[in-house]
């Protein structure tokens, strides 16, 4: 039952033109669908036009006004299929479908009292009878009917054209999208909303009306993302030429969504979650994650909509460019280093365990069962890794060209990812034959570096080896083109000019690894220089070298690269780590490394010109970034050793934490900017260590800091501080107090659900449970989920990896209510249970026998491809 790419045939039939009624009524809506259709010039007399259609109840098919017989058309196996149709015809069909029974969120749905879609990928089947693949492009007309009171607001794509009164209460609009676009993109919302509206101007003058549309309760979060929205359509225009193409543009807030949100043409469609902020609910990451989302979604409109995807193989294309572009949009408009080291670290944590696991997948995967299960780190984030090695490899200004060419050339068509490297070839003139199998090939490059000095002859050898792990399906990977930006330290931490054949590359260069093993050569040293290797992470690969740990100290003060001091204190880090892991499995005293202390002192007193990036130094590498480093994963000594190195940071450099603290106080009004950002950022990070002393004083004042409530970003790190530690009696009334003032607000109680959940003591596991049967907590709503079970689960990992298999069996049961609830959400929470392979004997067994017991269920087609992968062989 699994789809492959090489099986993909050209439509039979092209959609003209789409005309679609709705009468919406919760239980019972009836969609009536008109499709123009015209026979493809491929396809001979009499080819069968193929519909799909699931959960549909029919009550009407016919072909130029003609209700069919029983011997004209056929319904199986989810499609509807026309037997003999005309070379040009319009078919009419009439469904009816329940909104209000749809738990899967996938097609039209009911949330709260609000109707709305999602279709991507897959979903406007659950609509209506339609050819449902993305290279199927037709207008849109759609009018909707619903009841005046209960659906004063009715949106869909494009702009109104027609509205007015019906009998019975109920009133109309109809709406045009003049843009053929696949069905994908199709979206309507109706419900009780309210709006915010602003302009823009385009660069070529087009007056474009903005409308974020939220439910009453929710006003007084809306300017944020308007703003957001505004600041992405200008560097769009600057950065890539891409202007606004309708009168208007819409975002709406909706409680219940599977994902961050769908860019629909015109018709944005956002989980409430990815959009509302304001300063007194919103922390400063939250801000950020928002504006990056409208920005994503914006950026769609031209990185998949006016270009889109040929077939659902080719998702990277739209997903992979889109989200490269949004973080080009945040270096831009934030702290860029910052904002790299933090898209790293998640890829490098998440993705990575993606590609060393059962469902490691290429970019581009060549074959699924269940398309929304590829909705995933690879494909988005290391689809944006790609576009961005390929940037690098032509430069930014061909790049650019090459994008104007791209967008230009296949404008209103549905294409492949060869078509948009082709261009980046074109336009640069290089060879990129041997770079598209960062598409095809899964699993991460593992590179090592040998460094060899010559006093002698004062040259610098680099020999730099690739290989990429087997992963299911793909056994032997044939090398990659890597493109390696490097530079080299003197002995004082001074950048050397890079010397190669007599050339100068100045003091930092890209080396283009394209056999399995490659070397080169630096020239005129007059001592062993240290490498710094991979700057701004320039390639998604594990990169091994055996740097000492005072060269890492020295990268770490003096490397040019912002994001290579960054990873040289994660290294030495990772390596201090390791010695403690060591002495505790030992039964040995767990002590730090003394030049770390050093080296932090020296981090907390230096002029500090980047206090977000000095913020990001001073976190110890995550429980979860050492486990990649480890073949059998030692959960209780990583979260011991991890422990224990914050307890002696914090004891050490107490004065220098506490001067920090104080010195990073601000007192202006709040607002989510760089500078603001990172001084709570940093102000919070010397909090906890503070705090991990055990004292008494600095839990008073986090308490403090609690209570003068200032913002959700200083509140709920106090909170969680507070709710983490063992004084009970400061903690319990501040959870109390937050639970009780935020009951009325659903993502402000996900916030509180996480930061309970995240407690390391074994008593959270009775509080999770108490969480679970709390009145605003439901297993319907994919954010209470993922706050509550999916913070847990992936971070709380001493308690979610428990011996006693609790936490295992907790997540079991959940993923078997979610698959008859919301498969989608299903196949995503069961991830961390299909990792078993990299844990001991004993919890490999615990973890298998709840994907067994998952497997004993009668199983939704996600969660089957994904529990089927995780138990094969
Ligand atoms: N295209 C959306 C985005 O920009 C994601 C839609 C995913 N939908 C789904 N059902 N998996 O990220
Ligand atoms: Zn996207």
């Amino acid at each position: 039952q699994a789809i492959y790419l090489s099986d993909y045939q050209p439509p039979a039939y092209r959609v003209t033109r789409t005309e679609l009624t709705f009468e919406l009524e919760p239980h019972a809506t009836r969609v009536r669908a008109r499709l123009h259709l015209e026979r493809h010039e491929n396809y001979g007399h009499g080819e069968p036009l193929v519909l799909n259609g699931e959960q549909l109840t029919t009550l009407a098919v016919a072909v130029d006004g003609q209700a069919l017989n029983d011997n004209e058309y056929r319904i199986e196996d989810e499609r509807l299929t026309i037997l003999r149709p005309p070379e040009r015809f319009v078919l009419d069909t009439e469904v009816e479908i329940n909104p209000s029974a749809n738990t899967a969120l996938e097609g039209l749905y009911v949330s709260g009292s609000m109707f709305c879609t999602q279709c991507e990928p897959e979903g406007f089947r659950r609509i209506t009878w339609y050819p449902d693949r993305p290279d199927v492009m037709a207008t849109f007309e759609t009018t909707l009917i619903g009841d005046r009171d209960q659906l004063p607001v009715m949106l869909s794509n494009g702009n109104p054209v027609e509205w007015g009164e019906l009998p019975g209460g109920r009133h109309f609009v109809t709406w045009q999208d003049p843009h053929p676009k696949p069905s994908y993109l199709f979206a309507l919302v109706a419900g009780e909303l309210e709006k915010l509206e602003d302009r823009f101007t385009t660069m070529s003058g087009r007056e474009v009306t903005l409308q974020l549309w939220v439910e009453a309760r929710n006003t007084d979060k809306t300017e944020w993302a308007m703003e957001s929205l505004k600041r992405a359509m200008r560097w769009d225009e600057q950065a890539y030429g891409r202007e606004y193409d309708l009168d208007r543009f819409m975002i709406v807030a909706v409680d219940d969504f599977n994902m961050g949100a769908m860019e629909n043409k015109g018709l944005n469609i956002f989980n409430s979650a990815a959009v509302l902020a304001n300063p007194a609910t919103t922390t400063d990451a939250a801000f950020q994650r928002i504006d990056s989302i409208v920005a994503h979604e914006y950026f769609h409109n031209w990185s998949g909509n006016r270009v889109t995807c040929r077939d659902w193989f080719q998702l990277a294309l739209k997903e992979g460019f889109t989200v490269f572009r949004d973080q080009s949009y945040t270096e831009d408009t934030q702290s860029a280093a910052v904002s790299r080291i933090q898209n790293v670290a998640m890829l490098r944590t998440a993705q990575f365990a993606e590609d060393a696991g059962p469902t490691a997948h290429p970019v581009r995967p060549d074959h699924f069962i269940e398309i929304s299960n590829f909705y995933t780190l690879t494909v988005y984030e290391k689809g944006a890794e790609v576009v961005r090695m390929l940037r690098n490899l032509v430069g930014p200004e061909t790049f650019r060209r090459g994008s104007d060419r791209y967008f230009e050339r296949f404008d209103g068509q549905a294409v492949r990812v060869e078509d948009f490297v082709a261009t980046m070839a074109e336009v640069s003139g290089l060879e990129l034959d041997q770079f598209m199998r960062w598409y095809s090939q899964a699993g991460t490059p593992q590179l090592s570096v040998q460094g060899e000095y010559d006093g002698q002859t004062r040259q610098y050898h680099l020999t730099i080896e690739q290989h990429t792990p087997a992963t299911p399906g793909q056994p032997e990977k044939p090398p990659l083109h890597i493109p390696i930006r490097m530079g080299l330290l003197g002995p004082d931490g001074e950048a050397l000019e890079l010397v190669v054949n007599g050339e100068s590359r100045g003091t930092d260069t890209v080396l283009a690894l394209q056999q399995e093993c490659q070397s080169w050569t630096f020239e005129q040293l007059d001592a062993a220089p240290v490498p710094s290797l991979l700057r701004g992470f320039s390639a998604p690969v594990r990169l091994e070298h055996a740097w000492s740990r005072d060269e890492l100290a020295l990268l770490m003060r003096f490397d040019e690269d912002g994001f290579n001091r960054w990873d040289a204190g994660q290294r030495l880090a990772l390596a201090a780590l390791e010695d403690m892991m060591a002495a505790w499995r030992a039964g040995d005293a767990v002590k730090l490394d003394e030049r770390l202390i050093e080296v932090w002192h020296g981090l907390l007193n230096a002029p500090a010109d980047d206090r977000s990036v000095l913020a990001e130094m001073l976190r110890l590498p995550t429980e979860a970034w050492i486990a990649e480093q480890q073949s059998v994963v030692d959960v209780d000594a990583i979260h011991a050793a991890r422990e224990a190195a914050i307890g002696q940071l914090a004891d050490r450099l107490y004065a220098d934490f506490e001067r920090v603290y104080h010195a990073n106080q601000l007192d202006v009004p709040y607002a989510p900017t760089p500078e603001q950002v990172a001084a709570r950022s940093l102000k919070n990070v010397a909090l906890s260590y503070l705090v991990a002393t055990g004292e008494r004083e600095p839990l008073m004042l986090a308490q403090a800091q609690f209570e003068a409530d200032h913002n959700m970003t200083d509140a709920r790190a106090a909170l969680t501080l507070l709710a983490h530690s063992d004084a009970s009696d400061l903690g319990d009334p501040a959870v109390r107090a937050f639970g009780e003032r935020w009951a009325h607000d659903p993502l402000v109680m996900d916030q509180w659900f996480a930061t309970q959940v995240t407690r390391p003591q074994q008593d959270v596991m009775e509080r999770l449970k108490f969480l679970m049967e709390h009145q605003a907590f439901s297993l319907k709503n994919p954010n209470r989920v993922r706050a509550l079970i999916g913070t847990f689960v992936n971070s709380n990992r001493v308690n979610f990896h428990r011996l006693d298999g609790e936490g295992y069996r907790l997540l079991a049961d959940v993923v078997i209510e979610l698959n008859r609830l919301n498969p989608e959400i299903a196949a995503r929470m069961v991830t961390p249970l299909t990792r078993f392979r990299r844990f001991d004997e004993q919890r490999q067994q615990l973890m298998r026998a709840e994907l067994e017991r998952i497997r004993r269920e009668p199983l939704s087609r996600n969660l089957y491809e994904v529990v089927e992968k995780a138990l094969a062989e």
